[in-house]
């Protein structure tokens, strides 16, 4: 029943910021996937006392590749799988899976933001005990199998039937088919006050929820409307599809479009929110209003004391260091420890791990706390409709008065897509070379007081990690510039403003912005370089 296939390797098997991530047609080739899991199955080793979660988003071409993996695990010994029903698990749920039923890990199948389908991406992410990413170490030995993989083993025998809930067995395995929004739910019910946000729904509260065609609707189903008694309807586009019904599943003002225009329309409910393609990210907006990432991550660690879970107390805070400064300033007035990472959730698990932080977040729409190991997009929203519950106070209020508490740092993402691989790793090594020679100089009015690599030295482990280049200037303005990981193929050159104002505070973040733009665009040369009069994508 076992068969053992032989193989050659594929030499693009590294994993990038989030896992293995491809187009769907690359991962579609013959043994791609097999190689990949049984280079993961090699490196971890023994497995006949290991049990691992299987899930995703549900995006095309998981259905196949859970069957592989099934095949494969029982065809390597592997003790037992908890398959999340119909192969639906989203990452913060995953990792909750792992953490409360001490699994030894977990592969969670999902391109998270990007498009999926035939001609969109695939994923594969892979978890150990921690219920977090594997650190850079355990991708290393992975990688190294990759490459020198001759051979896989599976077993052969029909699909596994994954529709009802329960246990089965292939071979000597044992399958468990889970529902995967039971400990979810039960989790966040442990954290949040349910009566609270009950009794803001119950006064006529109004909310919409876009899931994006993606998985978190059947999370957002149960807790937004049955438990929490949100409106029928609040949740919309609450069945994950293959193709995500053609949208783009991240949740920011150019993809989550349909949200946003219902927000800034004069029909808008009070509160609206939307999460990726595997639940880990969260948009926030209230109406008529946006809160950037970077302005949530520092309101939400402010109001630590409406929940119920946080307010006897929190450790510190972590942002990516491309993230804006705010919540730097929260942590300076709490008095609590402040940490910059690079880019990457694995980055803020030592630091929960070790009690140095419990809330964390990046710029880009990921927002999570120390109660699993992954971002987590519905926790983000529950923290928002918990503070707006205990203060009455609305979204754009709330965020309003921050500004007035601390200031308001603008800031803006702007990324430039499609680029030629060998143009945009030429253009971080010439421009890295030259910041030491751009230290106080002044551009437009504005001085360079430090420009240097952003390299951080993890306090836990001590590994080492470069990641992106900073220009700060003298007024506490900065410009971050860094390379994506997550995309599929060529480069993406990611350049993040940030621009720190204690008296304007209702500016139009463009016109903030608009002469470190051309900073940033002059000292990096990315016209001449790239060819590119502007950004592809602006957040
Ligand atoms: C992007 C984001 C990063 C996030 C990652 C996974 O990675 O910038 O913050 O952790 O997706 O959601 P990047 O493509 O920039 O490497
Ligand atoms: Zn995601």
């Amino acid at each position: 029943m076992i068969t053992t296939v032989s193989t050659t390797p594929y030499t693009d098997q590294k994993m990038g910021t989030a896992g293995l991530r491809k187009k769907s047609k690359i991962a579609m080739q013959p043994n791609y996937v097999e190689n990949f899991m049984q280079s993961i199955f090699n490196a971890i080793g023994r497995l006949d006392d290991k049990t691992f979660l299987v899930g995703g988003d549900g995006r095309f071409y998981n259905d196949i590749a859970i069957q592989k993996i099934i095949k494969m695990a029982a065809a390597n010994g592997v003790k037992k799988l908890v398959i999340g029903q119909n192969g639906f698990v989203s990452t913060p749920a995953g990792s909750n899976i792992i953490l409360k039923n001490k699994l030894d890990g977990g592969f969670v199948l999902s391109a998270s933001h990007n498009p999926g389908g035939e001609n969109g991406d695939f994923g594969i992410k892979y978890s150990n005990q921690t219920g977090g990413q594997v650190p850079a170490s355990v991708t290393d030995k992975i990688y190294a199998n990759t490459l020198s993989i001759r051979e896989y083993k599976i077993y052969d025998a029909p699909d596994i039937d994954l529709s009802h809930l329960g246990t089965q067995h292939l071979g000597t395995m044992e399958i468990e088919v889970i529902d995967p929004v039971v400990d979810y739910v039960e989790m966040v019910e442990h954290i949040f006050d349910f009566n609270a946000i009950k009794a803001l729904f119950a006064k006529g509260f109004t909310m919409r929820f876009d899931a994006m065609n993606a998985v978190t609707g059947p999370y957002a189903i149960r807790i937004f409307e049955e438990i929490l008694g949100a409106p029928k309807g609040s949740v919309v586009h609450a069945k994950p599809l293959p193709d995500f019904g053609g949208l783009h599943p991240d949740p920011n003002l150019v993809y989550a479009k349909e949200l946003v225009d219902l927000m800034f329309s004069d029909s808008a409910p009070d509160f609206g929110g939307a999460n990726d393609g595997d639940g880990d990210r969260n948009m926030i907006l209230g109406k008529k209003f946006f809160v950037t990432p970077s302005d949530s991550l520092a309101i939400l660690t402010d109001n630590y004391q409406y929940i119920p879970a946080y307010k006897n107390g929190i450790f510190g805070v972590a942002k990516s260091a491309a993230t804006s400064t705010a919540v730097g300033r929260v942590a300076k007035a709490h008095n609590i420890g402040y940490y910059e990472v690079p880019t990457g959730w694995k980055y803020f698990v030592n630091l929960m791990d070790s009690q140095r932080i419990t809330f964390c977040g990046e710029e880009s729409f990921g927002t999570g706390s120390a109660h699993i190991r992954e971002k987590d997009g519905i926790w983000a929203i529950l923290f928002w409709l918990n503070i707006i519950a205990a203060t009455g106070k609305s979204v754009e209020q709330i965020t309003r008065e921050h500004w007035q508490k601390y200031g308001r740092s603008y800031y803006m993402r702007f990324d430039f897509e499609g680029l030629d691989t060998a143009v945009a790793d030429k253009l971080m090594s010439d421009l890295e070379a030259k910041l030491p020679s751009l230290n106080n100089q002044e551009f437009n009015g504005y001085k360079v007081s430090e420009a240097a690599p952003f390299v951080y030295n993890d306090p836990v482990d001590n590994s080492s990690t470069k990641n992106g280049l900073i220009v700060k200037f003298a007024d506490g303005s900065r410009i971050v510039y860094r390379l994506s990981g997550t995309g599929s193929s060529g480069a993406t050159l990611r350049v993040y403003l940030e621009k720190y104002e204690q008296n304007k505070l209702a500016e139009e973040p463009l016109d903030m912005l608009k002469p470190i733009l051309a900073i940033a665009m002059e000292i990096a040369e990315i016209t001449p370089r790239t060819g590119k009069q502007h950004a592809d994508v602006i957040t």
